[in-house]
């Protein structure tokens, strides 16, 4: 079994098997409310960048991946950088987040829409529990960096939340971060 490691100050990942994947904004398509911004603004502006060790096969029931994320700082129009922000496949499986770097939110909305935050700062643990949709957004001017863990067999559905979003997004208004209800909820 290959083993990693896990820098200390920065949550980042190194070793055999660690993945790393990176969303810039050209790949983040009607994923901000604003649109026309994003799409004219510069497309290689890097978002977020993950890392991922999945040392079972994706799928597989009993295992445990871990992961690194790091969000960088910025808006589009009022909206901070956020990832998609996903389900899990296997909708009854949760998640760990501890926030490591920066100052954030952490998106959660139920099945019905009811959409609420978790605020982020280093050393915060979030228990994300099963059937909840999450997502992070950085709401500070540094990067925001979190570790997570979560079962194996989780998978990722992206596909609700592109068809029907959260019932919220989070905007910078007048210089405090704010859920602003979407017209879905
Ligand atoms: C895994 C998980 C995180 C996210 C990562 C990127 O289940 O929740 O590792 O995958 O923060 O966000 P998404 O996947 O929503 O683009
Ligand atoms: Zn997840």
């Amino acid at each position: 079994m290959p083993s990693i490691q896990l820098e200390i100050n920065t949550g980042k990942l190194s070793g055999e098997g660690v993945i790393t994947a990176q969303k810039k904004l050209s790949q983040l398509e009607n994923v901000f409310e604003d649109e026309a911004t994003r799409a004219s603004m510069d497309q290689e502006q890097l978002i977020y960048e993950v890392q991922a060790f999945m040392p079972v096969e994706e799928g597989k029931e009993g295992g445990l991946y871990f992961g690194n994320s790091t969000i960088f700082p910025g808006k589009v129009n009022e909206e901070y950088f956020m990832t998609r922000g996903h389900f899990h496949a296997k909708l009854d499986t949760a998640e760990y987040y501890w926030c490591i770097q920066g100052k954030g939110a952490l998106i959660l909305m139920d099945e019905n829409g009811k959409t609420w935050l978790e605020e982020m700062t280093p050393g915060s643990v979030h228990y994300i529990p099963g059937k909840i949709a999450h997502r992070v957004a950085n709401t500070g001017e540094e990067k925001l960096v979190f570790n997570a863990c979560w079962p194996s067999e989780a998978g990722h559905d992206y596909g609700t939340i592109e068809k029907e979003g959260f019932g919220a997004r989070l905007k910078d208004i007048e210089g405090t971060p704010t859920l602003v209800a979407t017209k879905n909820e």
